[in-house]
């Protein structure tokens, strides 16, 4: 098989794995961290559930609009997205584009998706992050809610196998709307 015909498969794969991470509440790319870096140049790391991966290869995130990431994305929308497989030695380094989706589109999500024992993530009083006052009440609102989703669209994706005798590591770069994959020294 030709080398180029085995990075097609590869991302077949990785491709699989991560529509797995997002329909399977066990699969181990449920979680991947997200890493965003705002105007202040810092990054900032956090962990959230890969809700849905799309056929184009888009991932979908939900969180609260206040967030500090989406603060971030908002500054600059290149994120970082990092996933592990323990059980396979398998890890996922993904570069994209965020998008907030926000408003009437999503609020069908929000009646459908979350229970009512989740409703509690996106209708805090206060923005996620605020200190607590001494009481260590939480507060939340009655009527409305933060609710958003991320839209990430990758262009990057780097596939890491550890394994014996050789290692696998290809980088995967999206142009005018194709994939084409090369193999790195791992
Ligand atoms: C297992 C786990 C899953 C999480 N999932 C989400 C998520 O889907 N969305 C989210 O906004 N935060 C999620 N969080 C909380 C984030 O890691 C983070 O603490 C929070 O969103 C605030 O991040 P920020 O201040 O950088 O925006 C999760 C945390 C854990 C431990």
């Amino acid at each position: 098989m030709k080398p180029m015909e085995k990075t097609d498969q590869i991302f077949k794969i990785l491709k699989e794995e991560l529509i797995k991470g997002s329909t399977e509440k066990s699969h181990p790319f449920r979680y991947f961290t997200l890493g965003t870096v705002g105007l202040d140049r810092v990054t900032r790391q956090r962990t959230v559930v890969l809700r849905k991966v799309s056929d184009e290869l888009k991932l979908y995130f939900y969180t609260d609009l206040r967030s500090k990431k989406i603060i971030h994305i908002k500054e600059n929308s290149k994120v970082g997205l990092l996933f592990y497989n323990p059980e396979k030695l398998l890890q996922l380094k993904i570069e994209g584009l965020a998008t907030v989706i926000k408003g009437k589109a999503i609020a069908e999500t929000y009646d459908n998706d979350i229970p009512e024992n989740a409703r509690k993530d996106y209708t805090t009083a206060l923005a996620p992050g605020t200190p607590l006052e001494d009481s260590g009440v939480i507060e939340y609102l009655k009527e409305e809610n933060h609710f958003c989703v991320v839209e990430i669209t990758p262009f990057k994706v780097e596939y890491l196998k550890l394994q014996r005798p050789e290692h696998q590591r290809v980088r995967f770069s999206k142009r005018q709307e194709l994939w084409s994959g090369e193999y790195l020294v791992p």
